[in-house]
């Protein structure tokens, strides 16, 4: 029997990958995502799936609203994908934040238990959960310290997702994703940003590249391979835990130098610190360890950080070359 899949956020970079995920593996794709007058399906476009998912319109912050998404799609797995996942905005936007990131991942939790106990589900969890980091390589039982509003409404609805699972028995996964990238990341995250701007650089659009913080370490993977990892998880006999992550960690400084050689330029004719782009606390290094995904899942990172560079570079000339606008 075809199975049927619900992903809120499908609009989103993870949302696109993984849409394209479940098609190829048979699934009914439903998404869920709020009505904007903005173009919101160009990344949907970009993995040919825009003409096989059926969308229905909604908001996380609107229980009603997910619970007849669920009604309707009648899941048999459920990934709830959608939040406000810019760190930078959330502490201009902190209720907003919470409501959308924290409280919606309990309005699917809650529509799930009401209308699909037997669905299994996926909360995308994040890296950002450990913030200020109290172990060198963060797993799954390194202790939490968020920094930031939106990391502490990922933890809300990480803990919600254990509580369900001990509360009601519902197949529930938290996949603690370290930073993830592509080219179908937003412009405002920051290896997106650096190489849009590259691109722009080399093709004599742009002279310069505002950063803040270039001494930030993250642990940069392909999102690609990262949807994999959250099947897998919802293939399992029980719900769990699990941290994603390359277990490689590189500065904002070196990403810089890595986009801007590979078009042959030198990252510090370029870029300059704009204190604006400071946030008001900072995650300084992050470093995962995933083992369990290995051991359990049978999954482990298989894009490399330089060809990730590349791949995200190549797209970004192609595009600002045709003048798109993404
Ligand atoms: N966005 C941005 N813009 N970040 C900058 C800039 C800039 O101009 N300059 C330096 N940085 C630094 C940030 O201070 C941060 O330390 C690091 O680059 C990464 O920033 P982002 O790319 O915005 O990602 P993030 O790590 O804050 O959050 C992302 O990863 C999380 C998983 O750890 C997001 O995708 C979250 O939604 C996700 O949960």
């Amino acid at each position: 029997m075809t199975k049927s899949a619900l992903i809120t956020g499908i609009s989103g970079q993870d949302g696109a990958y993984l849409a394209r995920l479940l098609l190829d593996k048979g699934y009914d794709v439903w998404g869920f995502q709020p009505r904007r007058s903005t173009d919101t399906l160009w990344r949907l476009r970009e993995v040919q799936a825009e003409d096989d998912v059926r969308l229905i319109n909604g908001d996380l912050t609107d229980l009603s609203s997910v619970l007849r998404a669920v009604e309707k799609s009648r899941p048999d797995e459920v990934y709830n994908l959608g939040a406000q996942s810019f760190v930078g905005s959330s502490w201009d936007q902190p209720l907003l934040t919470g409501q959308a990131t924290g409280i919606g991942a309990v309005n699917v939790l809650e529509a799930v238990r009401l209308a699909a106990p037997e669905a299994r589900f996926y909360q995308a969890s994040t890296s950002e959960m450990f913030g200020l980091i109290q172990a060198e390589r963060q797993d799954e039982n390194t202790p939490f310290y968020p920094r930031s509003p939106y990391g502490v409404a990922k933890l809300y609805a990480h803990w919600m997702t254990v509580n369900y699972r001990e509360s009601f028995g519902l197949h529930t996964s938290s996949g603690i994703l370290f930073n993830h990238e592509s080219p179908l990341r937003g412009l405002e995250f920051v290896t997106r940003k650096v190489t849009d701007a590259v691109a722009r650089i080399k093709l004599g659009l742009q002279n310069e590249l505002r950063l803040g913080n270039l001494d930030a370490q993250r642990d940069w993977g392909f999102a690609g391979d990262y949807v994999d990892a959250m099947w897998r998880m919802l293939q399992q006999p029980q719900g769990g835990d699990y941290v994603i992550a390359t277990g490689r960690t590189v500065s904002v400084r070196r990403f810089c130098e890595l986009a801007f050689s590979h078009v042959g330029l030198n990252y510090e004719d370029y870029v300059k610190v704009d204190p604006a782009f400071y946030r008001p606390a900072e995650v300084d290094i992050l470093l995962g360890n995933p083992a369990k995904a290995q051991r359990v899942l049978g999954w482990q990172a298989t894009t490399a950080l330089e060809d990730l560079v590349a791949m995200m570079l190549e797209t970004d000339l192609a595009r600002v070359q045709r003048g798109a606008r993404n």
